[in-house]
């Protein structure tokens, strides 16, 4: 049944009234569903949002670059925020409810002695391997904005696999009253997956840097067309070609694509995921597979 969305988004950046407004929503017998960023939305974050409409009445979209989850190297303060765009992008999607908080509203008692959540082993293994403390500060802030915006679902992409295993993982283990929908990888036409750190990479390697997906789909042809189950030995060749062709590369790994355990022989479901570093940025990919 359609819904009357009665008007244009609301914006809040205090946790009290944006409370009040979903408990309006929630009176009036609506499904809310929760699409959380940090900002610099794209495409990608569109199709979330699109989901997110297509599986509730109302949508409720955050915006908060989470100190918490970089490291002390890494790019915080440089991190895109592109609020009056994000906020044009976000009406045009017809997006009911955005919320902006600002830092002290998140971590009022500060970041030193804010109370953690941590999904343990999953979360030291591919990304959490080289983002030491990382996941502890996604899974901390998620389970924070499940806390106050109690969504009945709530909408992350695919893209960040790894992400979407630890807060399904959490919200199985911590019993959390959501359902958690993975959304699609968003693709540019040449295969690059969608992301917000898309514009660090510089405009002479970005026509290179579709070899992150070329060599994950590679590796999934090698499983599924010419059946290959010698898993080590294909990610030592993905790794190889990326380095042949000047890729630093963090990782190409074949998993097991719920518990992200290194696959076995008799797994179904694998995901196969990557990350490599170019000029600019960290680029994380990955595709799944289902094997016979
Ligand atoms: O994927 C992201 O943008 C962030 O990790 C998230 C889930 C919004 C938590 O800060």
């Amino acid at each position: 049944m359609a819904v009357d969305r009665g008007g244009i988004m609301q914006i809040y950046h205090r946790v009290a009234p944006l409370r009040q407004a979903l408990a309006q929503a929630r009176a009036r017998g609506h499904t809310v569903a929760f699409v959380p960023t940090m900002g610099n939305l794209h495409e990608g974050h569109m199709q979330l949002v699109r989901l997110a409409r297509a599986r509730c009445d109302r949508v409720i979209v955050s915006i908060f670059v989470n100190p918490l989850q970089f490291g002390l190297n890494e790019d915080w303060e440089k991190y895109p925020r592109t609020m009056e765009a994000d906020i044009a992008r976000l009406e045009a999607e017809q997006c009911d409810f955005l919320f902006h908080p600002s830092e002290t509203e998140i971590y009022p008692n500060g970041m030193a002695d804010q109370t953690r959540v941590v999904v343990p082993t999953m979360t030291d293994i591919l990304c959490g391997a080289s983002r030491p403390g990382h996941f502890e500060g996604v899974t901390t802030v998620v389970s924070k904005l499940f806390n106050i915006v109690q969504p009945d679902q709530a909408v992350f992409g695919v893209k960040d696999y790894q992400q979407l295993a630890v807060i399904r993982r959490m919200v199985e283990d911590l019993c959390i009253p959501v359902e958690i929908v993975g959304a699609p990888i968003a693709r540019d036409a040449d295969g690059l997956a969608l992301s917000s750190r898309n514009s660090y990479i510089t405009p002479a390697e970005r026509p290179r840097v579709t070899l992150l997906y070329k060599v994950l789909c590679w590796c999934r042809d090698e499983m599924t067309q010419n059946g290959r189950r010698d898993f080590a030995a294909v990610e030592e060749e993905a790794v190889r070609q990326l380095q042949e062709a000047g890729f630093r590369t963090d990782y190409v790994s074949i998993r097991n694509a719920r518990t992200l355990e290194t696959a076995a022989h008799d797994d179904d479901e694998i995901a196969v995921l990557g990350a490599m570093y170019t000029e600019g940025a960290r680029l994380i990919d990955n595709v799944t597979l289902t094997l016979g």
